[in-house]
């Protein structure tokens, strides 16, 4: 493995995208950017690669777009694909017709074709994009990138630092693990987990960062499936001999308080923490006070640590002090008197107690429905879809979408087109009231996503584990 982990370190990814660059363009209102999916076979010189990367403009990840709030996006999209596509602007509060959700905001975008994506960033944060049609498979082979929206008086540049991680399936032939898409184990359990994590694209990268003050670290989770946590260490890496680094605890007593600041973009009251989970799309925003500490990227989910990236000091033009903490989350906590409830039973997967449901209008046992259609999952009773309406919504309603994870599995529940206010367990056992765009939920977990139905439109709720939404946790709610 970590062998493996060194032999791809130099391969698969093309450009670090650690530090963000400065220069914003002050004034400049529409940001033009091209991305291209393609097939990259092998973009890293001679060097023995994966060639069955999709990737968007031979990176991986895809190029870093940066604008401040209040600028339009427009994004000309180019499918060199051999199958259809369409790109999803994760988090961003959009119109509905920019959403990139195929058959239910716009026709997929067919291969040689194009499609022009263009709308208004009108909140600050760390979002991102991936691809949206068969994203089990199209995420999977690297269609995603990292989307900055600054506020118009953040200064940025090297304490910005951007974390973009992900979990691969790499096989013996140090391929994208193929054959295994579709696999119904991998569908039915906890979705399609990886073997080896990159950080912006590379294997243990070393980030440089500035030699003291504060830096704010950006974290994302691109996995498919799999539910990270990390941990920050003053301990330096590369102590530990090659083929035992995964299996070393690092000392605990090393870790560096986590300062919280935003949580899937938005701002967040803030608070310490000594490590960070993140599950599939969810984005964290770290303020670190002291960058001289910072030396190790620990990824600790397993249970043993793993080295995922380590820091190193760079000499900084900058010294200005990010403004980092004194944003306000979107909008308030909305009142819930007068609230339109939506109740969602989630039920199925393996170990589950569900037995049948109702797919395209008929009953069927889930063993039929496992074997013959792929379908493993249910929201009341019903297999998602994309025509699976949850709830008709009339504009301004303050809903309250209760989801009851009835399942022996954690789900990453995203809501499209708006952020939720939530009693977050994720941090602890302390209940913390949050505006996320995804949650995670434990198994058997009930939670009330709260939020104002201001954005109208046919808005996607699925579950991010993307084979999970594949094979029947999604729904739309419709707003009008
Ligand atoms: Cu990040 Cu429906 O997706
Ligand atoms: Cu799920």
């Amino acid at each position: 493995m970590s062998s493996r982990r060194n032999f791809l370190q130099q391969s698969i990814a093309c450009f670090s995208l650690s530090a963000i660059p400065t220069g914003l363009m002050a004034g400049e209102k529409v940001r033009h950017y091209q991305l291209t999916a393609e097939p990259t076979p092998n973009f890293f010189d001679d060097k023995p690669v994966p060639t069955n990367l999709w990737l968007y403009n031979r990176q991986s990840p895809g190029p870093l777009i940066s604008a401040t709030k209040g600028d339009i996006l427009d994004v000309e999209f180019i499918n060199n694909l051999k199958q259809p596509t369409t790109i999803h602007w994760h988090g961003i509060r959009n119109i509905n017709e920019m959403d990139g959700v195929p058959d239910l905001t716009q026709a997929a975008v067919e291969p040689g074709e194009r499609f022009r994506y263009r709308f208004p960033l009108n909140d600050a944060g760390t979002f991102w994009y991936h691809a949206h049609n068969k994203a089990w498979e199209q995420v999977a082979r690297g269609l995603y990138g990292p989307l900055i929206v600054w506020d118009s008086d953040e200064i940025s540049g090297d304490r910005d630092v951007l974390i973009v991680a992900d979990d691969w399936l790499i096989n013996e032939e140090e391929q994208i693990d193929a054959t295994s898409f579709g696999s119904l184990g991998h569908w039915s359990h906890g979705g399609r987990l990886g073997n080896a994590l990159s950080i912006n694209g590379k294997f243990a990268p070393s980030l440089p960062i500035p030699s003291a003050g504060p830096v704010r670290l950006r974290l994302i989770n691109t996995a498919n499936a799999r539910v990270l946590t990390f941990a920050l260490s003053s301990a330096a890496s590369g102590n530990m001999p090659e083929d035992q680094s995964g299996d070393q605890a690092g000392d605990p007593s090393d870790n560096l308080v986590l300062r919280v600041i935003n949580i899937d973009g938005s701002p967040c009251a803030p608070f310490d923490v000594d490590r960070v989970t993140l599950g599939p799309a969810q984005r964290v925003d770290l303020e670190i006070s002291d960058a001289s500490q910072l030396k190790t990227l620990l990824e600790i989910s397993t249970g043993q640590t793993l080295e995922a990236a380590s820091f190193k000091s760079i000499a900084t033009v900058q010294t200005e002090q990010t403004r980092l903490t004194e944003s306000r989350p979107y909008y308030p906590q909305p009142n819930t008197t007068n609230a339109k409830l939506v109740d969602i039973h989630m039920q199925g997967g393996a170990m589950g107690n569900l037995s049948s449901a109702i797919f395209e209008g008929e009953m069927r046992g889930l063993r039929d429905l496992a074997v013959n259609e792929q379908k493993l999952w249910a929201f009341n009773g019903n297999i998602g879809g994309y025509d699976h309406i949850l709830a008709e919504i009339n504009l301004g309603e303050v809903v309250v979408v209760r989801v009851w994870n009835d399942s022996a599995w954690p789900h990453s529940m995203h809501l499209h087109g708006q952020h939720f206010w939530v009693n977050s367990r994720e941090f602890g056992t302390e209940q913390r009231p949050l505006l996320r765009d995804t949650y995670l939920l434990q198994p058997r977990e009930k939670a009330d996503l709260v939020f104002v139905a201001d954005n109208p439109g046919m808005w996607l709720f699925h579950c991010h584990m993307l084979e999970h939404h594949a094979s029947g946790m999604g729904g739309v709610i419709a707003v009008s």
